[in-house]
């Protein structure tokens, strides 16, 4: 793992984008998308280098971790929705060829296992894009989770329902369940890039890197992935002890490793 302590939020979205450039680069066929708050310098950043600097994403194939059950289709805070707004529409990615779980699916547990299958069709993701919430969770796998588990139906924390209450106007609007790829899922992908900005996520983020491997923090499973990159601003790595170090190994950083 490497963990990669940046100044800003903004800095984390240059370096996440460099992560998915040089994926690119190296012919990556398969994307993997978070929503959230947290990967949006990393698609801001994206979009500039696709306006300014020529970089392409047309012919890739990407995946969401995420949606929620039950928001009707159009709905401005159903993942699919968030996912072009904030970034497919700004990028050449077909949009067509953006997959998300179907929250509406008369059969939710049949289309939990459907979108697993279609991800394996198509997979290995190269490079998954992901957030932390402030309790631990990936993708919607809140503590408790399978450390194996694949794609399913799960419940959301009180917690996690009121972290989100600011994208719906109020809790009681934000769903209690959702299809969320399971932590065996997104560790098929042969890169995890994890980002995280703030204070608010500093001790999820100690206790998913630096704490034991449990299902109490479901990220702490990123411990066992032999690719993965971590990139936090200072306000979410303060409470990492080996800080320091992770500074120097990047600093000292040898130029034909790349991330
Ligand atoms: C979103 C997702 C979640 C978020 C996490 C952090 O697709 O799977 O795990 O990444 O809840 O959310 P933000 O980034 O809004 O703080």
């Amino acid at each position: 793992m490497e963990v990669v302590i940046v100044a800003t939020p903004a800095d984390t979205g240059r370096v996440v984008a460099d992560a998915v450039q040089q994926a690119v680069a190296a012919g990556a066929r398969v994307l993997g998308l978070a929503t959230g708050s947290s990967p949006l310098a990393a698609y801001r950043e994206l979009a500039r280098r696709h306006r300014k600097e020529g970089l392409s994403l047309a012919g890739l194939d990407a995946f969401l971790l995420d949606e929620y059950v039950g928001l009707p289709a159009g709905h401005p805070q159903s993942y699919a929705r968030v996912i072009r707004a904030e970034f497919v529409d700004s990028v050449d990615l077909d949009p067509a060829r953006v997959q998300g779980p179907d929250g509406t699916a008369g059969d939710l547990l049949a289309e939990a296992r459907r979108y697993d299958a279609a991800i394996r069709a198509a997979g290995p993701v190269d490079l998954q894009i992901l957030g932390i919430g402030g309790n631990g969770h990936v993708g919607f796998n809140e503590p408790g989770s399978s450390l194996t588990s694949r794609t399913r139906v799960k419940t959301l924390t009180e917690a996690t329902r009121r972290d989100n209450a600011r994208f719906f106007g109020d809790v009681s609007d934000v769903p209690r369940h959702v299809i969320t790829q399971g932590l065996g899922t997104i560790g098929d992908a042969r890169h995890l890039v994890l980002t995280a900005s703030g204070a608010h996520k500093a001790t999820a983020l100690a206790a998913a890197i630096e704490g034991p491997v449990s299902a109490s923090c479901p990220a702490s499973v990123l411990q066992l992935h032999p690719h993965v990159t971590v990139v936090a601003d200072e306000a979410a790595a303060t409470r990492l002890r080996s800080a320091g170090h992770y500074r120097y190994a990047f600093a000292h950083k040898l130029s034909q490793q790349g991330y």
